[in-house]
């Protein structure tokens, strides 16, 4: 067995596609178990950016296997529009991807809801990708979802269709007259996913069981971020998925074991979109040098990201509730030039310095960071491959990180393409 499950230690987007895309040329399978088309994890190969929303970033790999397990809500339209735009780019993706069939499936209506129920919260909205997520979620826990089985008898899905719509016009005002209720609509739409996608659903849960039992490598790709986790991130600003390790076995269907390597993507700075508590956040320079210099803008919506300095009290958090054995820190070339680099090593709240991340999240926003300073370095490190050519206060920033998290940075990444990697 070997198995290795990459996780975002921040607030997502801390570049999982690229380092995903790499280990999976050594991977046979790669996985996607929580989430949905919220995440946009970016690829950048000799042919061009791919922006993956749904599909594993594995897909761009050609000869390897790619699944959608049950954990994931699956927008059918993305799934489809993906797949068109990877085979128009000579990527074969039909006989390569799998979706499991207990797979919750995001319907128009969902991604109607999102955005009327952000707009009902104003000032206590999300900030949500409105891409259906949360919606999608309630109905799979208020048992009122659909999943890709549900589809394969025509009468007793429109029974059951029918009920759901019926529920929900009783119980959400406002929502009588739009066609994303309509059943006619909605059976139409059903019938074009059905006809598009079934031919990928498989028992996933079997197959990656099976894959784990012989020596087959499983890449496991996590999406969002451990801070955006349902329960354990900044509630209740966060997504509507388990987004830690310990969501892989629910979203897989599979006994839990610890995967061979557990790598936590990690940027070398942090940066946050949509609402919620962060508390190093830099409101103008260095936070906009960062977000110019890093393109942070949202890869699923365009939204600018929040930017500020690492922050070692929720890193170390991240680490510890996922079992991460090492570190991918990504974009470090983006701190070239900054002058002084700063990481938060405690929080100040009140009297009390915290050296842990305070379980009770209504405390974040009463904490003030405190600082520890490296020395930068000017030198551009995007060309540099061996992490002894490396600038000495990038090495020195580099080795604090490992002292202050307790943990090894085995992968360096110095720019969004495949060879901007440097192995420590
Ligand atoms: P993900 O959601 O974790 O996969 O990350 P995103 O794709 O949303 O955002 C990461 C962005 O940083 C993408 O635009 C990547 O191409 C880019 N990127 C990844 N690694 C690096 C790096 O080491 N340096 C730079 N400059 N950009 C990177
Ligand atoms: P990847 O996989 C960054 C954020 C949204 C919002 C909150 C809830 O690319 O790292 P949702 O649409 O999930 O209900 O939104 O979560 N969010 C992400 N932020 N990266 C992501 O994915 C995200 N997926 C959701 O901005 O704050
Ligand atoms: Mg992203």
């Amino acid at each position: 067995m070997s198995s290795t499950l990459v996780v975002g230690c921040q607030w997502g987007d801390e570049g999982k596609g690229k380092i995903v895309d790499i280990l999976a040329e050594k991977a046979d399978i790669i996985v996607r178990f929580q989430g949905g088309a919220n995440a946009g994890h970016t690829v950048l190969t000799d042919s061009g950016q791919y922006i993956l929303h749904l599909l594993p970033s594995g897909i761009l790999r050609e000869s390897k296997k790619c699944v959608i397990a049950s954990g994931v809500v699956v927008d059918p339209e993305q799934v489809v529009n993906e797949t068109a735009e990877l085979e128009k780019l000579g990527i074969k993706v039909k006989g390569r991807l799998f979706i499991s069939g207990k797979a919750h499936l995001v319907f128009p209506y969902h991604k109607f809801l999102d955005g009327y129920y952000e707009n009902l919260k104003q000032c206590h909205h999300i900030g949500t990708t409105k891409r259906g997520i949360g919606p999608a979620y309630t109905d799979r826990a208020a048992r009122t979802g659909i999943r890709m089985y549900d589809l394969v008898d025509e009468n007793r899905f429109k029974d059951r269709l029918d009920y759901i719509l019926d529920l929900k016009k009783k119980s959400i005002i406002g929502i009588k007259d739009q066609v994303e209720f309509d059943l006619q609509f909605n059976l139409d739409y059903a019938r074009r996913v059905r006809d598009a996608l079934m031919d990928y659903v498989t028992d996933t849960s079997l197959l990656i069981s099976d894959a784990l039992a012989v020596d087959t490598g499983v890449l496991f790709e996590g999406a969002q971020g451990t801070l955006l986790d349902v329960d354990h991130g900044t509630s209740p600003y966060t997504t509507s998925s388990n987004t830690i390790a310990g969501g892989l076995y629910a979203g897989c269907g599979i006994s839990p074991f610890i995967p061979d390597k557990t790598i936590g993507v990690v940027k070398a700075y942090t940066t946050r979109v949509g609402e919620g508590p962060f508390p190093t956040q830099i409101d103008g320079d260095p936070g906009d040098v960062m977000r110019d210099k890093g393109g942070e803008f949202g890869a699923t919506t365009g939204r600018p990201r929040r930017c500020g300095w690492l922050d070692m009290v929720a890193l170390r958090y991240a680490l510890r509730i996922n079992g991460v054995n090492s570190i991918a820190l990504t974009k470090l070339d983006v701190l070239s030039a900054m002058g002084k680099i700063k990481v938060c090593t405690a929080y100040r709240c009140g009297s009390t310095v915290l050296d842990e991340f305070p379980d009770d999240i209504y405390t974040l926003p009463h904490c003030e960071p405190l600082y520890t300073d490296f020395d930068g370095w000017d030198e551009d490190i995007s060309e540099i491959n061996d992490y002894n050519n490396l600038p000495v206060n990038t090495r020195k920033y580099i080795t604090g990180l490992e002292e202050l998290g307790g943990i090894r940075i085995k992968y360096i990444s110095t720019g969004p393409a495949r060879d901007k990697i440097i192995i420590k």
